[in-house]
C-alpha cells in the first residue's frame, strides 16, 4: 500500500484525541471543537465526503490516555454469558462529547463538527495509522449525524462520580492475555500441526485474498478469480462471505484483521444512505465494502485509500442486506469469544453499533408473528428466490445474534428496556419457530388432515395452509424419522423447501430443540445423496422447476433448476455443518462432507458453487477461487481438530428462556415442543 494511501493529516493528531475522551480528560471539552477548527480538509471536486474514524490505536503503540477504571458488576450480563474477564479493570474509550450539558454519540457527530469546520488539509500521517478518515465519493452515502442524545451514562457517570481515574495504555493490537494472539502470528498455520497441501494452498490462496485500508488488513475480497474480466462486486468485501474468513484467522491466533474488520464496517454503518432519496434504517450494515484506491485531489502522484460502501443501492435487484448486521454481531461475539479480548464489545461505539443493529429488528410493526419480516434476496441468497417474508436463514442468524446481544450487551438504564425485549423475543421466537416450522413425518401427516377456514382462536391450523399445498417431492422426500424447519411460514403459505443454512444455524443456536437438532442432521444423513451428494452442501433443496421456476425467480437465467441458489451447492456451507455436527457429537458426519470437498476442490480451483443435481459440475457463472470456499474448507479443518474451539461457537439450550414458556399449549391439545425441550 503506497505510503499515500491514508488521507494524511497532520492536525487529524490531535483531532484523533478527541475520540478518545474521558469526561475531565484535558483532551476533552473545549479542545473538541478547537482542535475540530483547526483540522483542515481538502474537498475534492467530486464532493467527496469525509467521514473521520473513530479510534483504534493498535498503530501507535506507545501511547497513553486517560481513561476510566470501572468496577464490573458481575450481573451485568443479564444471563451470565461464559468466559468473560470480570473483576478486571477494563479501559473504556469513550466516543462521546459533553455539549450543552448532555452527551451527545460523536461516532459521526464528531465528525461531522470536524468536516463543517474545516477547510484544508494539513500534512501527512504516519503510514499504517489508524487515525483516518473515510472518504465516500458517492453521492447515496454520506456521513450520518447522529443528533439522538444518549441518556444512559453508566461510564461517565458512576465511575466519574467515584473519581476512578487511570492512565492507561491503549490496546496496541494484541488481545488482552492471550499470547496466542499477536500481530507477528500471520505467516503461517499455528493450530495446524499437519497441515496438508491443499490446506497449505487454501491459506495461501487466503491470504491472498486479503484487503488492506491504509496499511493495515479489514478484510477479505469475495472472490480471487485471476480469469475474471468482469468482477462485478466479487472484488469487494462482503460482510456474510468474511465470517468463514474470519473465523480461519482467529482459529490460527491471528485477531488483528477480524478487530478491524469489525471496527471499520462499524463505522460504515453510520452513514446515510440512500436509494432513490428513501433512506433505510440506521442500524443498516452494508451488503460489502469496497478498499478505492484513488488520486489525491490537486495532489499529483498522490493517492488515499477510501472505503465505499454497498448497502444495496448498486446492489443486483437493490436488495437489502439484512443479515449484515446479523453476521457482525456473531462475529463480534466469536472474536470474543476466540481471543478472550471482551474489550473490543464493551467500546461504547462498538454498544452503540449493537444496539442500533437490534433497534432496526426489533421495531414494533404491522407483524402478528415474532419472526422477522424481510423482501426476497436479504440473506445468502440475494436475489428473487420466493423467500420473502420469514425466511428460515434470517430468523437463525436472528436469534442467534439476539443470544450474542444477550451475551455482549452492557445492561445500564439506556439498555435495560432492550434487554427485557430481547428476552421476550428469544423467547416468542423459539417457541412459533420449533412449533410452527417444523416438519416430519407427523407433522406432514398432521397437514394432510387439516381443517381449513377456522375462525377461531383456538384454531388448529393457525395459518390457514390448505393441505394441496403438500408438495408431491416431499411425500417420498420424507425419513421415517428425522426431519427439519420448512423454509418460510406465513399465512396460507408454507415453503417446504429445506434450506441448509437455516437448518444448520438453527442447531448451531439452539433455536431448535436438541431432538430437533439430532432430526435435522438425521435427515441429512438419510438424504446424503440429495444433500451433499458429490458437493456439500445443497443451498436448498429440491430445486424450482418448469412454471414454478419461471413464476418465482422471474425466470432467472443464473437461478436455472439445480443451479446458484436454485438447488446449486455450495461448499462454503461445510463450516456450518461442521460446527453442527460437533456440537451434536457427530463429527465423523463432518470429516466425511470435508473430506468429499477436499477431494475436488483444488483441482476444480475453489469454486464459488456447483451445478446439477448430483453437484458434478463447477457452477455455469460461478467465479473460481471463491474465498468463502477455501476459507470454510480450512475453518472446517480446524474445527474438527480443535473441537474446544468449536464450542465457543455454538450455543446450548437456553433454560431461562424455556423458563420463561408462555404458550397456551401446556393444557391444550398437546404439549408445545419447548416443554417437551425442557424434559430432555
Ligand atoms: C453472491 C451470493 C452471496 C455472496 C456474494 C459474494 O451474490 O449470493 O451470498 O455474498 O455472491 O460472494
Amino acid at each position: 500500500m503506497n505510503s499515500g494511501g491514508c488521507l494524511g493529516v497532520s492536525s487529524m493528531k490531535p483531532c484523533s484525541n478527541i475520540l478518545i475522551l474521558g469526561k475531565k480528560s484535558s483532551i476533552f471539552g473545549s479542545s473538541l471543537l478547537e482542535r475540530g477548527h483547526s483540522c483542515e480538509y481538502n474537498l475534492s471536486k467530486s464532493q467527496l465526503k469525509l467521514y473521520y474514524s473513530s479510534i483504534k490505536a493498535n498503530c501507535s503503540h506507545n501511547r497513553k490516555i486517560l481513561g476510566f477504571r470501572r468496577v464490573i458488576d458481575s450481573n451485568r450480563r443479564v444471563f451470565g454469558g461464559s468466559g468473560s474477564n470480570w473483576g478486571q479493570s477494563k479501559v473504556f474509550l469513550a466516543d462521546r462529547v459533553k455539549k450543552n450539558g448532555s452527551f451527545r454519540s460523536v461516532i459521526a457527530n464528531v465528525a461531522s463538527n470536524i468536516r463543517n469546520n474545516s477547510n484544508s488539509v494539513g500534512s501527512r500521517l504516519p503510514e499504517n495509522s489508524f487515525e483516518n478518515i473515510y472518504i465516500q465519493g458517492g453521492f447515496n452515502v454520506k456521513p450520518l449525524i447522529i443528533e439522538r442524545i444518549e441518556e444512559s451514562q453508566d461510564l461517565f457517570g458512576k465511575d466519574e462520580e467515584k473519581g476512578k481515574v487511570d492512565e492507561v495504555k491503549v490496546n496496541d493490537g494484541t488481545f488482552g492475555d492471550t499470547n496466542r494472539f499477536s500481530e507477528a502470528e500471520v505467516s503461517e498455520p499455528a493450530l495446524g500441526i499437519h497441515v496438508s497441501e491443499v490446506e497449505k494452498e487454501a491459506w495461501e490462496l487466503l491470504r491472498g485474498a486479503i484487503v488492506n485500508y491504509c496499511g493495515s488488513p479489514v478484510g477479505t475480497v469475495a472472490a480471487t478469480d485471476p480469469a475474471d474480466k468482469q468482477p462485478l462486486n466479487y472484488d469487494q468485501v462482503f460482510i456474510r462471505d468474511f465470517v468463514p474468513s474470519a473465523l480461519a484467522f482467529l482459529l490460527n491466533g491471528e485477531g488483528e484483521i477480524v478487530k478491524n474488520f469489525l471496527l471499520h464496517t462499524l463505522q460504515l454503518q453510520s452513514w446515510e444512505k440512500t436509494v432513490d432519496c428513501y433512506s433505510p434504517g440506521q442500524g443498516l450494515m452494508p451488503a460489502s465494502f469496497k478498499v478505492r484506491n484513488v488520486p489525491l485531489d490537486g495532489r499529483d502522484g498522490e493517492f488515499e485509500d477510501l472505503l465505499d460502501p454497498d448497502f444495496g443501492e448498486s446492489a443486483i435487484g437493490r436488495v437489502a442486506p439484512v443479515d449484515s448486521g446479523l453476521w457482525w454481531i456473531i462475529l463480534l461475539r466469536s472474536y470474543g469469544k476466540i481471543t478472550g479480548d471482551y474489550s473490543l464489545q464493551e467500546r461504547v461505539d462498538v454498544q452503540t453499533g449493537i444496539r442500533l443493529i437490534l433497534n432496526l429488528c426489533l421495531t414494533d410493526g404491522f407483524d402478528m408473528f415474532p419472526t422477522l419480516l424481510v423482501t426476497d434476496g436479504s440473506c445468502m441468497i440475494d436475489r428473487r428466490m420466493g423467500i420473502h417474508g420469514h425466511p428460515l436463514e434470517i430468523q437463525a442468524l436472528f436469534y442467534s445474534a439476539l443470544r450474542c446481544s444477550r451475551e455482549m450487551l452492557t445492561v445500564n438504564d439506556t439498555t435495560k428496556n432492550l434487554v427485557v425485549a430481547i428476552n421476550n423475543r428469544l423467547s416468542a421466537l423459539s417457541f412459533h419457530v420449533r412449533e410452527y416450522y417444523w416438519v416430519d413425518l407427523k407433522k406432514i401427516n398432521e397437514i394432510h388432515r387439516y381443517k381449513t377456514e377456522e375462525y377461531s382462536s383456538e384454531a388448529v391450523n393457525k395459518f390457514n395452509i390448505y393441505p394441496e399445498q403438500i408438495p408431491g417431492w416431499l411425500v417420498d422426500w420424507i425419513p421415517d424419522s428425522g426431519g427439519y424447519l420448512c423454509g418460510n411460514l406465513q399465512p396460507a403459505h408454507m415453503d417446504f423447501r429445506f434450506f441448509t443454512l437455516g437448518n444448520l444455524w438453527s442447531v448451531i443456536s439452539s433455536l431448535s430443540t436438541d431432538k430437533q437438532s439430532e432430526g435435522i442432521l438425521n435427515l441429512i444423513e438419510e438424504k446424503w445423496d440429495d444433500l451433499v451428494a458429490e458437493m456439500p452442501l445443497k443451498i436448498c433443496y429440491p430445486a424450482l422447476e418448469h412454471d414454478e421456476w419461471r413464476i418465482i425467480t422471474g425466470g432467472d437465467p443464473k437461478n436455472t433448476p439445480w443451479s446458484y441458489h436454485n438447488g446449486g451447492s455450495w461448499p462454503t456451507l461445510t463450516w456450518q455443518f461442521t460446527l453442527a455436527c460437533i456440537k451434536m457429537g457427530r463429527p465423523e458426519l463432518a470429516r466425511k462432507a470435508v473430506a468429499v470437498a477436499e477431494q475436488r476442490l483444488p483441482g476444480d480451483s475453489w469454486p464459488e458453487y456447483y451445478d446439477t443435481k448430483q453437484g458434478r459440475f463447477t457452477g455455469k457463472q460461478a467465479r473460481l477461487q471463491q474465498t468463502w470456499t477455501i476459507a470454510g474448507y480450512l475453518t472446517s479443518k480446524m474445527l474438527l481438530r480443535n473441537p474446544e474451539m468449536a464450542s465457543m461457537l455454538f450455543w446450548n439450550e437456553d433454560y431461562e428462556v424455556l423458563e420463561k414458556c408462555v404458550c397456551g399449549l401446556k393444557t391444550g391439545r398437546r404439549n408445545c415442543y419447548r416443554l417437551a425441550a425442557r424434559s430432555q
